[in-house]
Parts: structure tokens; sequence; C-alpha cells
């Protein structure tokens, strides 16, 4: 640091609480800076800062708060100095490093890297992360297992990522004060590894059993169907337990637009079924509800997934109707539809 930077700084740091300059604070740039006690502020960078300055070195931990939007040119190595920032906003600078590695502060709670260049998840090493913006990004392949020391997070923003892969959804899922999750991708194929398998839904019905939580996830290009069982586990899984995941997932959108899946009536019965027993008010406008859809085997028509007048409108057979039945597999279903017809023609024969 330079002597001239150094007097300046112990000016404002005797001036201490609020200080605003007219002229540039930190030479070579046209940042501006606002430092209290408790914040440093700088604005106006324009992305043309190399790193966070330290203006008291007594007082660095005092800080626990800075924000730095559209500022950095690189990866800052002075960060970690500022141990106990609590809230750290450094959007739209450049990040982009091999490591980007915020281990050192242990203390974060609310971090905002959007539009920072990053390619991969930072480190994080703390409990405390309750809001962590990642939107914007390089972001290509997601591993659910990066948050699961984020006990506490409520607030996951990954969207506008051009997100390929996903692995171990589940561990986000699995975050137990989790109420938002953008994975909204700017890709337009996403594929899913290591999918949320039948224990752990049954493990996440019964963490959210009883719980009044509100629970959001966005996502584009995965369809709901590749997320939940399929139907043909549906037996494999306590009807309770379906009804639970679906009441949870009640205002997410899954929008799919090249990669809507395929089904039939054998899925749609099971679906809709299932779908029955959701208790909530407002489930025919949700926007599960409105936006879950599937494409039926003519190619051509896309069926609301748990919408029986889809049902009835595309001809499924009658039988599926009958709620009443034991869960059927497919096989079994065959052969009732088959008895049925044989009723019904039995007893037109008799009443003829
Ligand atoms: C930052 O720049 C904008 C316009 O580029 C200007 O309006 C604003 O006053 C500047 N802020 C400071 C603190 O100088
Ligand atoms: C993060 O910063 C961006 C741009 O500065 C802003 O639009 C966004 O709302 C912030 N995110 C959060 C969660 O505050
Ligand atoms: C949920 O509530 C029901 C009835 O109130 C109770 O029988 C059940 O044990 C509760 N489940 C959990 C996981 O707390
Ligand atoms: C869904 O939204 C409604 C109100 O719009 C709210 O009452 C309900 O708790 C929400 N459910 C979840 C699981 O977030």
């Amino acid at each position: 640091m330079s002597h001239r930077i150094q007097l300046l700084l112990f000016a404002i740091s005797i001036a201490s609480t609020k200080t605003y300059d007219t002229t540039s604070c930190i030479p070579n740039t046209p940042c501006r800076c606002y430092l209290t006690q408790y914040s440093l502020t700088l604005s106006n960078c324009s992305q043309q800062l190399a790193d966070l300055p330290i203006f008291d070195s007594q007082n660095v931990n005092s800080i626990t708060k800075i924000i730095a939007r559209n500022a950095l040119t690189q990866w800052p190595n002075q960060l970690c100095q500022y141990s106990s920032i609590q809230i750290l906003d450094l959007s739209g600078s450049y990040l982009d490093s091999p490591v980007t590695d915020f281990s050192c502060l242990t203390h974060l709670v609310h971090v905002n890297l959007s539009n920072t260049q990053l390619t991969t998840i930072p480190n994080f090493q703390n409990n405390y992360l309750q809001i962590l913006d990642l939107s914007n990004n390089n972001i290509k392949h997601i591993d659910g297992n990066d948050f699961q020391p984020m006990n506490n997070l409520l607030s996951l923003f990954l969207q506008n990522n051009p997100i390929q892969s996903i692995d171990h959804l589940g561990s986000v899922f699995q975050l137990e004060n989790i109420q938002l999750v953008n994975l909204v991708s700017s890709y337009p194929d996403v594929t899913l590894q290591q999918s949320v398998t039948i224990s752990q839904w049954i493990q996440l019905a019964n963490q959210w059993e009883n719980s009044t939580k509100s629970f959001l996830v966005r996502m584009n290009n995965i369809p709901f169907q590749s997320i939940i069982p399929n139907p043909e586990q549906f037996q494999m899984i306590p009807s309770e337990s379906m009804t639970t995941i679906l009441e949870m997932f009640i205002n997410s959108t899954f929008v799919t637009l090249f990669n809507t899946p395929k089904c039939n009536c054998f899925h749609l019965r099971e679906y809709q079924r299932s779908f029955t027993y959701v208790d909530y008010s407002k489930k025919y406008t949700s926007s599960l509800f409105q936006f879950t859809k599937c494409l039926m085997p003519d190619g051509i028509t896309h069926a609301r997934l748990f919408d029986r007048f889809t049902y009835v409108d595309l001809r499924c057979p009658l039988l599926g109707k009958i709620s009443f039945y034991p869960l059927l597999s497919r096989s079994s279903s065959i052969v009732l539809t088959r008895s049925f017809i044989l009723f019904i023609l039995l007893s037109s024969f008799v009443l003829y």
C-alpha cells in the first residue's frame, strides 16, 4: 500500500462512521467508498478493482458487511482478512478463478455472487448461510451434496446458469430449512443423475409430514415426472407419503418445452389418483396442476398430469375413474379392464 493511500485511509478511519469522498478513494479506480464501523460499501468501481482494500487493519474484524457490486477484476486475495463478514455482495465482479474458496469466512449469512463468471460452486464451510445467490453464471454441473453442510439454507438461486446436469438433487430437498430453489437453466437439456431414490422419498415425506413450511422449486427442462417416483413404483411408497410429497411441491413449477415425457392412460390414472388425496383448497389452480404435462402416445396431445378431465377427454378406459380399487400393476389393470368390458357386454345382453 502506498503512503498516500495509508494517509487517506487514516483520514477515513478517523472520520470513522460516514465517509463519502468525492474523489476516488482507491487510486487508479473510479471507486467511491463508504466505510462505517461495521460495513464497507464500494460503488462505481466499474469492474476496475483488483482486490478489496483494507482501510483500517485494526478494525477489519468488526466489518460484518461488504457490498462491492460490479467492482472486482479478479478473485480478491484480501477477502479472508474480513473474517467476520455476514453479508457479502460481490455481484457483477469478475471472479472466475480455479479456486473460489469462502471457507475462511465462517459467519456468512447472505452471499450474492450473481453474475460473477463462476464456473463451479464455490467452497463454503459454514452453517449460518441462509441466502446464496449464484445466478447468472457459467455453472454447468451441480452436485446437491455441495449444499449438504449448509443446514440453514433458506434460498438457493442458481437460475440462468447453463446447467447441463444435476447430481444428488435429493440432498437439496433434504436441507431442513430450504424454502426456495431456483434451478431454471439456460441450457435446453438438463440430465438428472443419482436422482431421488424411493427410500429418500419416504424419508423426505416423513420429514415433511405435518410441516407447515413453504417450499418453492423452479425448474425447466427437467420434468416433474423424472423427479418424483414413477407410477410403476407407486406401490413401493405409502400413499400418505405420496400425498405429502405432492402437497410440498404444489406451488412449484416444472416447465418442459423440448422434453415433455411420454405417458399413457395407466400413468395418468396413477398420477391423478394420488392427486385426489392432496388436501389443499387451491390445488386445481396451483402451479403444479397447471404446468405439469405429459405427451400422450399419439405424440400430439399434451395432457395435464393431475387433471381428471383430460382423462375423460382422452377417452382413457373408464376403469381409471374408479378410485376405490387397490393399487394395480399394469397387467392386472388389463385383466380388470377385460373383465369390466365382459361385465358390460353381459349386462347389456341381459337387458336386451
Ligand atoms: C456513480 O455513477 C453514477 C453514474 O455513473 C452517478 O450518478 C453517481 O452519482 C455516482 N456515485 C457516486 C457515489 O459518485
Ligand atoms: C444479487 O445481486 C443482483 C445484482 O446486483 C440482484 O439483482 C439480486 O437481486 C441480488 N440477489 C439477492 C438474493 O439479493
Ligand atoms: C403427523 O400428525 C399425525 C396426526 O396428528 C401423527 O399421527 C403423526 O405421527 C405426525 N407425524 C410426524 C412425522 O410427526
Ligand atoms: C402454497 O401457496 C399457498 C398460498 O398461495 C400457501 O398457503 C401454501 O402454504 C403454499 N404451500 C407450500 C408447500 O409452499
